[in-house]
């Protein structure tokens, strides 16, 4: 197995010099090195992949068990090992089937309460379920992580879709943001969804109270404006959300893969019951896809191989992902989650220590206005930010395709340059042209060479659809998998995530100055210092 990767590292030293714009001398490079499913597109010719390195890589997948590791999640077994629980988000897009959990049946209960959560999005939608003064006109989702990035960014996808009453987004603790999102809106006209797995979390507990409060000043019964999603139905009902308004999901459903239940009830009160169904639709298209295609057409598989060529064995650190597709610019923050809580681990799934690089830290913005903005880094930066970009080939509004086009210029184009470069030759013949000569000549040319053989990704789609959003969501968790099996680690734990936590608790009390502070370290004590002599707090 180390074999594998000394091979792709020996084979990345040999080839590290070869320029990505001469392996398409071969006729066959954009066939060999793209692959489809259901109307998506996945580019990765402009890489310096090779078929040496590809085959290396699918073997290193084999080796490594992924197949295996795929049918025992999909079948309920419990793969997430250091939580003792099954990994099933992908039950809860299922149209039928049998899943066992603990020799029980799953898909009872997620149909059961899919149409449940349908039922209820489609009262609030017509209005026969109403708030104190009437249909609701505003619906607020105080949630964070996976119970806020998933819905968040999907409701943002899909605005075209938009029929149904207003929904926003809550996650900060910072007052500025429940503040902000109540401005302007009718208590009596608003249903406050309360979204957390476990109905602990600081953040959305605090921001559910203060909405509570909010309510109750003109509202006579807040809890009939407020729904609750969680696991944890009983700590629901000690807040006040009666059973028929709680919907729970089980503990199988890691939060950041959540949003296809009970999660997604903003979305699916945003755009109703056919639109959510297609998106479901869409991400069991590619579980089908995930799990029949051949390894080598496999989307999420290449994905998650090209990735960790660019990262464990290119040693790039970061993959900038950049939707040319403004209704995705959430999309970004979202994989931030997905990908790196679920891949940002340096201990093996056996406990030992990861002999190398966890997932690689995933940033971007969408295009173009990235390009206005850190480009220049991604071209002519020291370090090489492998690229992920992702286009449609149609918009949602025919009246502006010239502004279409010019998106989908800039896509490829962008492409284009990294790959392509431009040689000292040629900004030498670009500055003499404009009239510079000698050493000047020389001092301009150099600003404007570009590098080029940066790789990059494509992954094209027809149109942002709900079928086709829920299609990339899926494609990249199960890319997140693959890349998870092949390092060894277990993708659905978060532990990296408590100690901060466990401070902040820790230190509320110093802030308020009910503790001393005993223990802390002097930087720390001198920030509480500084704060609490602004009076702030
Ligand atoms: O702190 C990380 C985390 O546990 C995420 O994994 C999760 O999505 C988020 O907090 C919110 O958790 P909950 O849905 O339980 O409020």
């Amino acid at each position: 197995m180390g074999e594998i990767w000394s091979e792709l590292r020996a084979h990345n030293a040999a080839k590290v010099q070869s320029k990505i714009l001469e392996l398409f001398n071969k006729s066959d490079r954009v066939a060999k090195f793209s692959a489809r499913a259901d109307g998506l597109y996945f580019d990765f010719s402009k890489t310096q992949l090779d078929d040496g390195a590809l085959s290396l890589l699918l073997e290193l997948a084999r080796v490594k068990g992924v197949e295996a590791r795929r049918a025992a999640m999909f079948s309920g077994e419990k793969i997430n090992e250091t939580e003792g629980r099954a990994v099933l988000h992908t039950a809860l897009r299922a149209a039928s089937g049998l899943i066992l959990v603990d020799g029980e049946d799953v898909m009872p209960v997620v149909l059961a309460t899919r149409a449940r959560c349908l039922d209820f999005a489609q009262a609030v939608r017509d209005g026969s379920i109403v708030g104190q003064g009437g249909s609701y006109t505003d619906v607020i989702n105080i949630g964070i992580g996976g119970s806020d990035l998933g819905p968040k960014m999907a409701t943002l996808a899909l605005a075209p879709y938009h029929d149904g009453p207003r929904v926003h987004y809550v996650s900060n603790v910072d007052g500025a943001d429940i503040n902000d999102a109540l401005q302007g809106l009718d208590p009596e006209r608003t249903l406050v969804i309360v979204a957390s797995k476990t109905f602990t979390t600081i953040e959305t507990m605090t921001n559910a109270r203060t909405a509570r409060d909010w309510m109750a000043r003109t509202v006579t019964d807040p809890s009939k404006q407020f729904v609750a999603l969680s696991s944890a139905t009983d700590k629901a009902g000690e807040f006040g959300i009666p059973p028929g308004r709680t919907f729970g999901f089980e503990d199988w459903v890691g939060g950041r893969y959540s949003l296809w239940g009970p999660i997604g009830l903003g979305l699916m009160i945003a755009v109703g019951a056919q639109a959510f169904q297609h998106f479901l639709d869409g991400a069991a298209a590619m579980d089908r896809h995930f799990q029949d295609a051949d390894l080598a057409d496999n989307l999420p598989v290449l994905l998650a191989l090209v990735g960790m060529w660019h990262n464990q064995v290119q040693g790039h650190a970061t993959r900038a992902v950049l939707p040319y597709d403004n209704r995705l610019s959430r999309l970004p923050a979202y994989l931030q989650q997905l990908e790196m809580e679920s891949n940002g681990k340096s201990v093996a799934m056996d406990g030992s220590a990861l002999a190398m690089n966890s997932g690689p830290v995933v940033w971007g913005e969408p295009g173009t206005n990235g390009q206005h903005a850190f480009y220049q880094l991604i071209h002519q930066g020291t370090r090489v930010v492998p690229c992920e970009f992702l286009v449609a080939a149609k918009g949602h509004e025919p009246e502006l395709a010239h502004h279409h086009r010019l998106l989908v210029a800039n896509c490829l184009a962008q492409s284009e340059a990294l790959m392509r470069g431009r040689s000292l030759d040629e900004a030498r013949e670009m500055m003499a042209a404009k009239g510079l000569e000698g050493a000047e000549l020389a001092r301009q040319a150099a600003h404007r060479v570009f590098s080029g053989n940066r790789p990059s990704t494509t992954l094209l789609y027809d149109q942002l659809t709900p079928f086709t959003l829920g299609q990339i969501i899926a494609l990249y968790e199960h890319r997140v998998f693959v890349e998870g099996v092949i390092l060894g680690i277990n993708s659905f734990d978060q532990w990296g995530v408590e100690l901060g936590k466990e401070l902040a608790v820790a230190l509320e009390p110093v802030l308020s100055g009910a503790d001393e502070g005993a223990g802390k370290d002097g930087s720390t004590l001198a920030l509480v210092a500084a704060v609490r002599a602004a009076g702030g707090i």
